[in-house]
């Protein structure tokens, strides 16, 4: 499988990937791609010898066709969007339909967009994570893959809750696109289900797993 990571700042999540990747927990081959030429992510895609490649933002429109043509070119079967900052337009999300996903730090459908960890606090909730979800033309809003959870305990501030929840995102987003690569995800009635690696029933993902 070929899929393409997009990235904007400090690639934390594509590290994960790219270890991941390295220690044969993942199977696929890599590119990376970026809005921001100045991304961290950048370097770290060259540290791990990944194809990396990054283009002008604006205008967007030209920055879409060109994403489109070197994805087509090399193949790309998935995008994920590992700390993509910016919104793909509907067209862009149509051309890979069910194909992109994205990580985002809070238990959607709470919290979308973003300043999420200020808001998850001052909300008062006891309880975050994260969640991996198809994209859809709606920000934050296609089907959710699975999320992994986290306490908030009262001396939590946003920068502690930040920590523990990108703890979480390196496990979880890993493991999804290890679910993609064997074909395990499938969506029936609009909800996204995994299939189970034995017997192909579907299988619940025991959150206890990232539970911190
Ligand atoms: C992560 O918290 C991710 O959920 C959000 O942006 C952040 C990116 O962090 N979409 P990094 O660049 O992967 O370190």
């Amino acid at each position: 499988m070929k899929i393409a990571i997009f990235v904007s700042g400090r690639g934390s999540n594509l590290e994960a990937i790219l270890k991941a990747r390295k220690q044969g927990l993942l199977t696929s081959d890599f590119i990376v791609i970026s809005n921001n030429p100045k991304a961290k992510a950048l370097h770290i895609a060259q540290t791990y010898n990944v194809e990396h490649y990054a283009f002008e933002p604006k205008p967007k429109k030209i920055f879409e066709e060109k994403v489109l043509l070197l994805l087509k070119e090399k193949h790309i079967d998935y995008i994920v969007l590992a700390g993509f900052m910016a919104i793909l337009s509907k067209e862009f999300v149509k051309e890979y339909e069910k194909r992109i996903i994205n990580i985002h730090p809070s238990l959607l459908p709470s919290f979308p967009g973003i300043d999420v960890h200020k808001r998850a606090i001052e909300r008062g909730v006891k309880f975050s994570g994260c969640t991996v979800h198809f994209v859809n033309e709606h920000v934050d809003e296609g089907c959710i893959i699975a999320q992994a959870i986290t306490s908030i305990s009262y001396d939590d501030d946003e920068e502690s809750l930040a920590k523990k929840i990108l703890n979480l995102e390196h496990k979880l987003l890993p493991q999804v696109i290890s679910w993609l690569e064997q074909d395990r995800i499938y969506i029936k009635d609009g909800k996204a289900h995994i299939k189970d690696e034995k017997n192909g029933s579907t299988f619940n993902p025991d959150i206890e797993v990232f539970n911190e």
